[in-house]
């Protein structure tokens, strides 16, 4: 299967690294127009130049905005008014139990991890389907099936992002637009990389603490390592492509098997 994105542009929400820099980077070596989005100026720059290099491509473009705001989004609907292809891949996670969440992180994880992508799917989605084509994915999680119990306010978000992709994909049944979440997996990211760390000890070598955390902490894996962010951005690279023009509505894992059930 060939996948041509020339002519298409793409927008990737929190494009600086991880797994939404992967996502950028595919995009690009697929002859898209990029958007690549951060929070901090300096840091989207260097990351819109990273692709280029790694690409060879001269259409990435930066924009640096806090997608968790109402500001931030229109700062990048002011700058890219129309795109193709969106993905909402933002997000933050961080490890606090249950009972010592306060409302505003709640809050904070809500506006960060959700509206963020509401927000834009409102305004570009409505274009989409005048053109006659769009696709937009909400990077969820396996933690949207699977709540961890040391994160529950992340893994409401994620759960959230499945409703709000399902009913919106409802929404615009027949226009030629899809929209889909992507489960991933525990990928290695740097951010997964210190949460290891943490949680299991970062006095062995780094593999070894891998070992652990999949053994005690994601024993469902059928993988037995993390996933990279490159496997991640090859599913989400072919959802958005004319390809995958029967896939709509769907949530789709690349988890690693995390998941032990046959449908998500
Ligand atoms: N890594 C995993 O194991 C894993 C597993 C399942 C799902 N996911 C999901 O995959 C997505 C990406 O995760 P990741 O691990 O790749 O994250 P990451 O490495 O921490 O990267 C997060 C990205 O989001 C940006 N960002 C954070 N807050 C932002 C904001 N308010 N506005 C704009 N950009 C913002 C960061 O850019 P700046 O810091 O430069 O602003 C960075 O580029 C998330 O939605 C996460 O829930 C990850």
């Amino acid at each position: 299967m060939h996948i041509d994105l020339t002519g298409r542009t793409a927008l990737v929400t929190g494009s600086t690294s991880g797994i939404g820099y992967a996502i950028a980077t595919s995009f690009a070596g697929a002859g898209a127009r990029v958007v690549v989005n951060g929070r901090d100026e300096r840091r989207t720059r260097e990351a819109a130049a990273g692709i280029r290099e790694e690409t060879g491509s001269t259409e990435i473009h930066p924009v640096a905005a806090d997608v968790a705001t109402s500001e931030g989004a229109e700062k990048i609907i002011a700058a890219e008014p129309d795109v193709d292809i969106l993905i909402n891949n933002t997000g933050i996670f961080s490890a606090t139990p249950v009972f010592e969440i306060p409302d505003s992180e709640w809050r904070r994880f809500f506006e960060v991890n959700v509206l963020s992508g509401v927000r834009l799917a409102r305004h570009y989605i409505p274009r989409m389907v005048g053109r006659g084509w769009g696709r937009v994915i909400f990077i969820s999680s396996d933690s949207a099936v699977l709540p961890p119990t040391e994160m529950v306010h992340y893994g409401m978000t994620k759960t959230a992002q499945l409703a709000v992709s399902r009913g919106m994909a409802q929404s615009v049944a027949g226009s030629g637009v899809t929209v889909n979440s992507v489960l991933p997996g525990p990928t290695r990211t740097p951010g997964v990389e210190q949460f290891i760390t943490d949680l299991i000890g970062g006095d062995m070598p780094f593999e070894e603490a891998e070992q652990r955390f999949i053994a005690q902490e994601r024993p469902t894996s059928l993988l037995g390592r993390l996933i990279l962010p490159e496997e991640i951005a090859n599913l989400v690279l072919y959802v958005s492509s004319e390809q995958a023009s029967a896939t709509s509505g769907a949530a789709l894992r690349v988890d690693g098997g995390v998941i032990p059930t046959l449908i998500p």
